[in-house]
């Protein structure tokens, strides 16, 4: 019998290429395993944005609103700051260097990355200035977060289609090692398979359980 909550609706829906590995070739690539799974989360947490973004706010602002500000502080604080920061520091140098054909993704990732931090900054302020000033700040809003929404799937895309199968075929054992020490750090609780910081617990708790599915618990 199926269950239903956060944890069991994070798990990813189709086989994702690193299913298709040997036993063996994935327990060396942990990091691609981390990669993955914080893909799946913020992917999870991206569709629950925009579903909100279609529902609105109706009768419940103050709920919408805190949750929503919830959801973008995360993206904020976790993959911009830490899945990001060691895709571009770590993983892609030695892509591009191994594996040269893959440079101009590489430099368009790089750029996405650079992006960013910036892009969430700004969805904040516009929330904010929809919460504090009222409607006639609403598209403005809902505008960028789509376009916002629609550029994150889509540099997750070409990470997951080119960069991770091209650094399977060539990246050295070492260079795995390294890696998956790296990654391994991240502990993105939205992930819910690594130990979490305990200081993350209340904005964990509160999008969970105030989000809609697939992240949360929520209506
Ligand atoms: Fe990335
Ligand atoms: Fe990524």
């Amino acid at each position: 019998m199926p269950t239903h909550g956060p944890l069991n609706l994070l798990r990813p829906m189709r086989p994702t290429p690193l299913d298709a590995l040997p036993e063996r070739g994935r327990m060396l690539r942990e990091s691609l395993r981390i990669i993955h799974d914080e893909h799946e989360a913020l992917s999870a947490m991206l569709r629950s944005i925009g579903l909100m973004l279609d529902r609105g706010p109706g009768n419940e602002p103050e709920g919408f609103f805190n949750v929503l500000r919830a959801m973008l502080f995360y993206i904020d604080e976790f993959p911009e700051r830490l899945h990001h920061t060691k895709e571009t520091e770590l993983l892609f140098p030695r892509v591009a260097r191994l594996a040269p054909q893959t440079a101009p993704a590489i430099a368009q990732l790089d750029i996405d990355h650079a992006r960013g931090e910036a892009a969430v900054r700004e969805l904040q302020h516009l929330l904010l200035a929809w919460e504090l000033i009222g409607d006639s700040r609403r598209a403005a809003f809902e505008t960028a977060a789509k376009a916002y929404l629609a550029f994150y799937l889509a540099h997750m895309r070409l990470e997951e289609t080119e960069i991770l199968p091209a650094a399977e075929k060539v990246l050295s054992a070492a260079d795995w090692a390294e890696l998956d020490a790296a990654f391994a750090t991240n502990c993105d609780p939205l992930t819910r398979k690594y130990p979490r910081d305990p200081v993350y617990d209340r904005l964990f708790s509160k999008i969970v359980s105030h989000a809609p599915a697939p992240i949360g618990l929520g209506k």
